[in-house]
């Protein structure tokens, strides 16, 4: 049964007492999602319309800021990502998510919860949304991607979201000059996304977070 829990940065995350997991870094999930996949993800891509994957999609909060970005940026993007245990309406609705981060597009991101699953649907005349409800670890990655989110719960509580095979697959799944964001800075992490073949770049953390997170790029 997932537990509301506030962060340190007055955003709201999930707990799920079966992993003793939180959804998002308890020190600020907003300013952690921002700082990861927003700032050392999507705004470090040059590429003009972005194609994004993420594993998880959880709560939308990562969703939501692209969505906002590609908004903001006039950025045309398109977004994909991969949820095996999805949401429920009533939580959404307590994260409160939309009243802290941008009122005025609430609708929005309620939008992107009621999309439909397992097809694309425009969101806004900018940003496209594909859900797929899947289990990560068996689902064959069609398409190609300019950024991946990597924002699996951590390897001691998923290992298996955590492996070479993995990892690879998402390789194959960039384009040239693609990146991959992750809040985890293990060094199992990085030695296996440099097996793969990745550019790993150790980053700063979110302000008062983690201490480094990850950047991976498949540079040929
Ligand atoms: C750390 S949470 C992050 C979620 C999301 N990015 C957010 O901001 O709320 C990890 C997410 O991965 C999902 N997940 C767990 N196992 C999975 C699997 N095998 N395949 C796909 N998603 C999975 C969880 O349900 C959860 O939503």
């Amino acid at each position: 049964m997932l537990q509301l829990e506030p962060t340190a940065d007055g955003s709201n995350t999930l707990y799920v007492p079966e992993l003793q997991e939180h959804y998002h870094s308890i020190k600020g999930a907003l300013t952690e999602s921002m700082h990861i996949f927003i700032e050392m993800g999507l705004r470090h891509s040059t590429v003009p319309s972005p194609h994004v994957l993420e594993i998880g999609f959880g709560t939308g909060l990562n969703a939501f800021l692209t969505l906002l970005e590609a908004e903001q940026n006039k950025r045309k993007t398109s977004y994909t990502s991969i949820e095996l245990f999805p949401v429920g309406e009533e939580i959404i609705q307590r994260l409160k998510y939309p009243e802290g981060i941008c009122p005025e597009h609430k609708d929005l991101y309620y939008k992107l919860h009621s999309a439909e699953w397992g097809t694309t649907v425009p969101i806004t005349s900018l940003f496209t949304l594909h859900k797929i409800e899947a289990d990560f670890t068996q689902y064959p990655i069609k398409g190609k991607y300019d950024i991946v989110y990597f924002d699996a719960f951590a390897p001691e509580k998923q290992p298996e979201m955590w492996n070479e095979r993995l990892f690879k697959e998402l390789y194959s799944a960039l384009n040239i000059n693609g990146i991959l964001t992750t809040y985890c800075a293990k060094g199992t992490v990085r030695r296996m996304l440099k097996a793969c073949g990745f550019y790993v770049e150790r980053l700063p953390g979110p302000p008062k977070g983690k201490r480094e997170i990850l950047r991976a790029t498949k540079t040929v």
